[in-house]
Protein backbone atom coordinates (compact mmCIF):
# COMPACT_ATOMS: atom_id res chain seq x y z
CA UNK A 1 0.00 0.00 0.00
CA UNK A 2 1.25 3.60 -0.89
CA UNK A 3 0.53 6.59 1.30
CA UNK A 4 1.87 10.12 0.74
CA UNK A 5 4.40 11.01 2.07
CA UNK A 6 4.35 14.79 3.92
CA UNK A 7 7.71 17.10 4.04
CA UNK A 8 8.09 18.94 6.87
CA UNK A 9 10.62 21.48 8.18
CA UNK A 10 11.88 21.13 11.67
CA UNK A 11 12.60 24.87 11.58
CA UNK A 12 8.44 25.99 11.42
CA UNK A 13 6.68 25.51 14.73
CA UNK A 14 3.40 24.48 12.88
CA UNK A 15 5.82 21.77 11.02
CA UNK A 16 6.75 20.72 14.45
CA UNK A 17 3.51 20.49 15.83
CA UNK A 18 1.99 18.81 12.97
CA UNK A 19 4.79 15.79 13.54
CA UNK A 20 4.20 16.02 17.35
CA UNK A 21 0.40 15.61 16.29
CA UNK A 22 0.97 12.73 14.04
CA UNK A 23 3.09 10.66 16.43
CA UNK A 24 0.37 10.73 18.55
CA UNK A 25 -1.99 9.91 16.36
CA UNK A 26 0.17 6.37 15.95
CA UNK A 27 1.58 7.85 12.39
CA UNK A 28 5.00 7.36 10.96
CA UNK A 29 7.89 10.43 11.32
CA UNK A 30 11.53 10.78 9.64
CA UNK A 31 12.90 12.69 12.26
CA UNK A 32 16.86 14.10 12.10
CA UNK A 33 19.17 13.65 14.69
CA UNK A 34 22.53 14.48 14.98
CA UNK A 35 23.71 10.77 13.81
CA UNK A 36 21.29 9.89 11.19
CA UNK A 37 17.95 10.50 10.66
CA UNK A 38 15.28 8.10 12.60
CA UNK A 39 12.23 6.33 11.44
CA UNK A 40 9.97 7.39 14.36
CA UNK A 41 6.77 6.17 15.79
CA UNK A 42 4.92 6.73 19.42
CA UNK A 43 6.63 4.14 22.05
CA UNK A 44 3.68 3.86 23.81
CA UNK A 45 1.73 2.56 20.60
CA UNK A 46 1.74 -1.07 19.43
CA UNK A 47 0.03 -0.88 16.02
CA UNK A 48 2.72 2.29 15.25
CA UNK A 49 5.64 0.39 15.98
CA UNK A 50 4.86 -2.74 14.04
CA UNK A 51 4.59 -0.54 11.30
CA UNK A 52 7.96 0.62 11.69
CA UNK A 53 9.19 -2.56 10.84
CA UNK A 54 6.84 -3.17 7.76
CA UNK A 55 7.60 0.02 6.48
CA UNK A 56 11.76 -0.40 7.17
CA UNK A 57 10.95 -4.57 5.77
CA UNK A 58 13.31 -5.07 9.22
CA UNK A 59 12.50 -8.59 11.04
CA UNK A 60 10.56 -8.72 14.03
CA UNK A 61 13.41 -9.65 16.55
CA UNK A 62 15.54 -6.39 15.76
CA UNK A 63 15.32 -4.42 18.54
CA UNK A 64 14.34 -0.88 18.51
CA UNK A 65 16.35 1.97 20.56
CA UNK A 66 13.76 4.16 22.51
CA UNK A 67 14.67 8.34 21.93
CA UNK A 68 13.65 10.25 24.87
CA UNK A 69 13.51 14.25 25.19
CA UNK A 70 14.19 14.85 28.41
CA UNK A 71 15.68 12.35 31.49
CA UNK A 72 12.81 12.12 33.64
CA UNK A 73 11.44 9.94 30.99
CA UNK A 74 14.03 7.14 31.48
CA UNK A 75 13.24 5.74 34.74
CA UNK A 76 9.58 4.58 32.55
CA UNK A 77 11.45 2.48 30.78
CA UNK A 78 14.47 0.87 32.73
CA UNK A 79 13.92 -1.47 35.85
CA UNK A 80 17.40 -0.04 37.33
CA UNK A 81 19.52 2.62 36.66
CA UNK A 82 23.50 1.77 37.39
CA UNK A 83 25.35 4.38 38.95
CA UNK A 84 27.83 4.02 35.69
CA UNK A 85 24.54 4.87 33.51
CA UNK A 86 24.27 8.48 35.69
CA UNK A 87 27.44 9.37 35.13
CA UNK A 88 27.42 8.53 31.32
CA UNK A 89 24.02 10.48 31.06
CA UNK A 90 25.86 13.40 32.41
CA UNK A 91 28.54 13.15 29.97
CA UNK A 92 27.33 12.00 26.77
CA UNK A 93 23.44 13.08 26.80
CA UNK A 94 22.14 14.47 24.84
CA UNK A 95 24.07 12.88 22.39
CA UNK A 96 25.19 10.02 20.14
CA UNK A 97 25.34 7.25 23.32
CA UNK A 98 22.83 4.46 23.20
CA UNK A 99 22.45 2.61 26.85
CA UNK A 100 21.73 -0.84 27.04
CA UNK A 101 19.35 -1.25 30.21
CA UNK A 102 17.09 -3.99 31.91
CA UNK A 103 13.44 -3.27 30.48
CA UNK A 104 10.66 -2.27 33.20
CA UNK A 105 8.25 -5.11 33.29
CA UNK A 106 5.44 -3.17 31.25
CA UNK A 107 7.86 -2.50 28.11
CA UNK A 108 6.28 -3.94 25.19
CA UNK A 109 8.49 -7.05 23.53
CA UNK A 110 7.60 -5.54 19.78
CA UNK A 111 10.54 -2.75 21.07
CA UNK A 112 13.10 -5.28 22.84
CA UNK A 113 12.78 -8.02 20.08
CA UNK A 114 11.50 -10.36 22.98
CA UNK A 115 14.56 -9.79 25.08
CA UNK A 116 14.48 -8.29 28.86
CA UNK A 117 16.79 -5.47 28.20
CA UNK A 118 15.88 -2.30 26.37
CA UNK A 119 18.06 0.57 24.36
CA UNK A 120 17.81 3.90 25.26
CA UNK A 121 19.20 7.46 24.44
CA UNK A 122 18.63 11.20 24.03
CA UNK A 123 19.48 12.91 20.57
CA UNK A 124 21.14 16.44 20.44
CA UNK A 125 18.98 18.32 19.02
CA UNK A 126 16.68 21.04 21.09
CA UNK A 127 14.57 21.01 18.60
CA UNK A 128 14.15 17.17 18.37
CA UNK A 129 14.06 17.01 22.12
CA UNK A 130 10.96 19.85 21.90
CA UNK A 131 8.81 17.51 19.89
CA UNK A 132 9.72 14.50 21.90
CA UNK A 133 8.25 16.63 24.67
CA UNK A 134 5.24 16.93 22.96
CA UNK A 135 4.80 13.53 21.16
CA UNK A 136 6.45 11.93 24.05
CA UNK A 137 9.17 9.17 23.80
CA UNK A 138 9.51 7.46 20.52
CA UNK A 139 10.82 4.21 18.96
CA UNK A 140 13.59 4.87 16.45
CA UNK A 141 15.34 2.92 14.21
CA UNK A 142 17.62 4.63 11.27
CA UNK A 143 15.19 5.44 8.49
CA UNK A 144 16.53 3.35 5.57
CA UNK A 145 15.26 0.00 4.39
CA UNK A 146 16.65 -2.55 5.91
CA UNK A 147 19.85 -3.45 5.16
CA UNK A 148 20.55 0.02 3.49
CA UNK A 149 22.33 2.40 3.77
CA UNK A 150 21.70 4.90 6.69
CA UNK A 151 19.97 8.56 5.63
CA UNK A 152 21.98 11.49 7.00
CA UNK A 153 19.61 13.78 4.85
CA UNK A 154 16.11 14.11 3.95
CA UNK A 155 15.89 13.30 0.81
CA UNK A 156 17.95 10.06 1.63
CA UNK A 157 14.69 9.29 3.39
CA UNK A 158 13.09 10.26 0.78
CA UNK A 159 14.50 7.67 -1.55
CA UNK A 160 14.27 5.15 0.69
CA UNK A 161 10.86 5.23 2.21
CA UNK A 162 9.08 7.72 0.24
CA UNK A 163 4.99 6.16 -0.27
CA UNK A 164 5.84 3.85 2.65
CA UNK A 165 5.75 6.66 5.79
CA UNK A 166 3.80 9.53 6.61
CA UNK A 167 5.94 12.44 6.90
CA UNK A 168 9.85 13.39 6.89
CA UNK A 169 10.50 16.36 9.16
CA UNK A 170 13.58 18.15 7.14
CA UNK A 171 16.18 19.11 9.78
CA UNK A 172 19.32 19.02 6.74
CA UNK A 173 21.93 17.14 6.88
CA UNK A 174 22.82 15.20 10.25
CA UNK A 175 25.81 16.39 12.19
CA UNK A 176 27.19 13.44 13.08
CA UNK A 177 26.50 10.91 9.95
CA UNK A 178 26.96 8.10 11.89
CA UNK A 179 25.05 5.85 14.37
CA UNK A 180 25.39 6.34 18.05
CA UNK A 181 27.81 4.19 19.91
CA UNK A 182 26.01 1.34 22.03
CA UNK A 183 27.10 0.61 24.82
CA UNK A 184 25.52 -2.37 27.24
CA UNK A 185 25.43 -1.69 30.70
CA UNK A 186 24.06 -5.25 32.04
CA UNK A 187 26.83 -6.95 31.48
CA UNK A 188 30.45 -6.81 33.33
CA UNK A 189 32.87 -5.52 32.36
CA UNK A 190 30.37 -2.81 30.02
CA UNK A 191 30.31 -3.36 26.80
CA UNK A 192 30.53 -1.53 23.33
CA UNK A 193 27.73 -3.49 21.06
CA UNK A 194 28.03 -1.12 17.62
CA UNK A 195 30.69 1.43 17.77
CA UNK A 196 30.17 4.87 16.84
CA UNK A 197 30.68 8.69 17.72
CA UNK A 198 32.04 7.94 21.62
CA UNK A 199 34.98 6.23 21.24
CA UNK A 200 35.48 3.39 24.07
CA UNK A 201 38.25 4.83 26.28
CA UNK A 202 36.13 8.25 26.76
CA UNK A 203 33.37 6.42 27.88
CA UNK A 204 36.05 4.04 29.83
CA UNK A 205 37.69 7.43 31.44
CA UNK A 206 33.94 8.58 32.17
CA UNK A 207 33.04 5.28 34.36
CA UNK A 208 36.75 4.70 35.51
CA UNK A 209 36.13 1.10 34.27
CA UNK A 210 36.88 -1.15 31.60
CA UNK A 211 35.13 -1.28 28.37
CA UNK A 212 34.91 -4.12 26.47
CA UNK A 213 35.21 -3.79 22.03
CA UNK A 214 32.98 -5.59 20.03
CA UNK A 215 36.14 -7.72 19.01
CA UNK A 216 36.92 -8.26 22.79
CA UNK A 217 33.28 -9.80 23.49
CA UNK A 218 31.03 -12.01 21.57
CA UNK A 219 27.62 -10.98 22.19
CA UNK A 220 25.60 -11.16 19.06
CA UNK A 221 22.18 -9.21 18.95
CA UNK A 222 20.16 -9.60 15.91
CA UNK A 223 20.31 -6.51 14.09
CA UNK A 224 24.24 -6.59 13.65
CA UNK A 225 24.01 -8.18 11.00
CA UNK A 226 27.46 -8.61 8.89
CA UNK A 227 25.82 -7.39 5.81
CA UNK A 228 24.25 -4.18 6.66
CA UNK A 229 25.03 -0.68 5.20
CA UNK A 230 24.86 -1.61 2.04
CA UNK A 231 24.82 0.45 -1.19
CA UNK A 232 23.03 -1.02 -4.27
CA UNK A 233 26.35 -1.31 -6.15
CA UNK A 234 28.75 -4.12 -5.24
CA UNK A 235 31.37 -2.39 -3.00
CA UNK A 236 35.24 -3.77 -2.09
CA UNK A 237 37.49 -2.50 0.45
CA UNK A 238 41.34 -2.21 -0.75
CA UNK A 239 44.43 -1.37 1.35
CA UNK A 240 46.12 1.90 -0.25
CA UNK A 241 48.58 -0.38 -1.84
CA UNK A 242 46.12 -2.79 -3.49
CA UNK A 243 44.47 -0.16 -4.75
CA UNK A 244 47.25 2.12 -6.36
CA UNK A 245 48.24 -1.62 -8.21
CA UNK A 246 45.03 -2.34 -9.38
CA UNK A 247 44.29 1.40 -10.51
CA UNK A 248 48.37 0.77 -12.41
CA UNK A 249 47.29 -1.79 -14.13
CA UNK A 250 45.64 -0.07 -17.42
CA UNK A 251 44.47 -3.48 -19.19
CA UNK A 252 41.39 -3.02 -16.28
CA UNK A 253 38.57 -1.59 -17.64
CA UNK A 254 37.95 0.71 -14.67
CA UNK A 255 35.98 3.32 -16.07
CA UNK A 256 32.79 1.40 -14.69
CA UNK A 257 34.27 1.95 -11.29
CA UNK A 258 34.31 4.21 -8.51
CA UNK A 259 36.91 4.98 -6.16
CA UNK A 260 36.55 6.14 -2.60
CA UNK A 261 39.36 7.35 -1.13
CA UNK A 262 40.68 9.24 1.07
CA UNK A 263 44.59 9.80 0.49
CA UNK A 264 46.32 11.07 -2.41
CA UNK A 265 46.20 9.13 -5.33
CA UNK A 266 47.65 9.87 -8.48
CA UNK A 267 44.66 8.99 -10.10
CA UNK A 268 45.59 9.36 -14.18
CA UNK A 269 43.13 7.21 -15.15
CA UNK A 270 39.82 8.00 -16.92
CA UNK A 271 37.55 7.39 -14.26
CA UNK A 272 35.37 8.80 -11.33
CA UNK A 273 36.68 9.00 -7.99
CA UNK A 274 34.89 10.50 -4.41
CA UNK A 275 37.92 12.09 -2.66
CA UNK A 276 36.68 11.87 1.42
CA UNK A 277 38.51 13.74 4.02
CA UNK A 278 41.26 11.98 5.99
CA UNK A 279 40.47 13.02 9.36
CA UNK A 280 38.10 10.25 11.00
CA UNK A 281 35.56 12.67 11.89
CA UNK A 282 34.92 14.64 9.01
CA UNK A 283 35.22 11.48 7.09
CA UNK A 284 32.76 9.55 9.39
CA UNK A 285 30.55 12.70 8.67
CA UNK A 286 30.70 11.72 4.87
CA UNK A 287 30.43 8.11 4.85
CA UNK A 288 26.54 7.66 4.12
CA UNK A 289 26.32 10.21 1.77
CA UNK A 290 29.89 9.41 -0.32
CA UNK A 291 28.09 5.82 -0.96
CA UNK A 292 24.64 6.91 -1.68
CA UNK A 293 26.54 9.47 -4.26
CA UNK A 294 28.63 6.47 -5.45
CA UNK A 295 25.42 4.80 -5.84
CA UNK A 296 23.94 7.67 -7.93
CA UNK A 297 26.60 7.46 -10.59
CA UNK A 298 25.33 3.66 -11.59
CA UNK A 299 29.04 1.98 -12.23
CA UNK A 300 29.33 -2.06 -11.41
CA UNK A 301 31.72 -1.79 -8.82
CA UNK A 302 32.90 0.97 -5.94
CA UNK A 303 36.88 0.62 -4.90
CA UNK A 304 37.09 1.51 -1.45
CA UNK A 305 40.78 2.53 0.19
CA UNK A 306 40.66 0.82 3.57
CA UNK A 307 40.74 3.70 5.93
CA UNK A 308 43.43 3.29 9.45
CA UNK A 309 42.64 0.39 11.64
CA UNK A 310 41.95 2.29 14.98
CA UNK A 311 38.80 4.22 12.73
CA UNK A 312 36.81 1.35 14.22
CA UNK A 313 33.53 2.49 13.63
CA UNK A 314 34.38 3.41 10.09
CA UNK A 315 35.75 -0.01 9.59
CA UNK A 316 32.64 -1.68 11.35
CA UNK A 317 30.45 0.25 8.91
CA UNK A 318 33.16 -0.62 5.60
CA UNK A 319 32.84 -4.20 6.57
CA UNK A 320 29.38 -4.75 6.44
CA UNK A 321 28.55 -2.62 3.37
CA UNK A 322 31.02 -4.82 1.54
CA UNK A 323 29.62 -8.11 2.88
CA UNK A 324 29.07 -10.50 0.17
O1 LIG B 1 22.12 6.85 16.10
C1 LIG B 1 21.27 5.97 16.25
O2 LIG B 1 21.31 5.15 17.16
C2 LIG B 1 20.10 5.95 15.24
C3 LIG B 1 19.33 7.27 15.39
C4 LIG B 1 18.10 7.32 14.54
O3 LIG B 1 19.06 7.52 16.74
N1 LIG B 1 19.27 4.79 15.43
C5 LIG B 1 19.66 3.54 15.06
O4 LIG B 1 18.69 2.55 15.23
O5 LIG B 1 20.76 3.31 14.61
P1 LIG B 1 18.77 1.13 14.48
O6 LIG B 1 17.48 0.45 14.77
O7 LIG B 1 19.10 1.33 13.05
O8 LIG B 1 19.91 0.37 15.22
C6 LIG B 1 19.67 0.01 16.55
C7 LIG B 1 20.45 -1.21 16.94
C8 LIG B 1 19.78 -2.53 16.59
O9 LIG B 1 20.09 -2.97 15.31
C9 LIG B 1 20.34 -3.44 17.65
O10 LIG B 1 21.55 -3.97 17.17
C10 LIG B 1 20.64 -2.51 18.81
O11 LIG B 1 20.43 -1.22 18.37
N2 LIG B 1 19.75 -2.75 19.96
C11 LIG B 1 18.52 -2.22 20.20
N3 LIG B 1 18.01 -2.72 21.34
C12 LIG B 1 18.92 -3.56 21.85
C13 LIG B 1 18.99 -4.38 23.01
N4 LIG B 1 18.00 -4.46 23.88
N5 LIG B 1 20.11 -5.11 23.21
C14 LIG B 1 21.14 -5.04 22.32
N6 LIG B 1 21.13 -4.30 21.20
C15 LIG B 1 20.05 -3.57 20.96
MG1 LIG C 1 19.97 0.93 11.31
Amino acid sequence: MTIETILLSLELESDLEHAAALLKAGKLVAIPTETVYGLAASAHNESAIKAVFAAKKRPSDHPLIVHIGQIEQLSAWVADIPPVAEQLAQQCWPGPLTMIFAKAPGVSSLITGGRDTIAVRMPDNARVRQLLSISGPVVAPSANLHKKISPTCAQQVMDGLNGRIDAVLDGGDCQLGLESTIIDLTRQPVQILRAGPFYPQHLAEIIGQDVLLPSQHNIAVAGNMPAHYQPETKASLFTSNELMEKLSKTEQKISSVVVLHFSELAINQPMQAIKMANQRQQYTSQLYQALAQADRLHCTEIWIEQPPADWHEVIDRLSRACFR
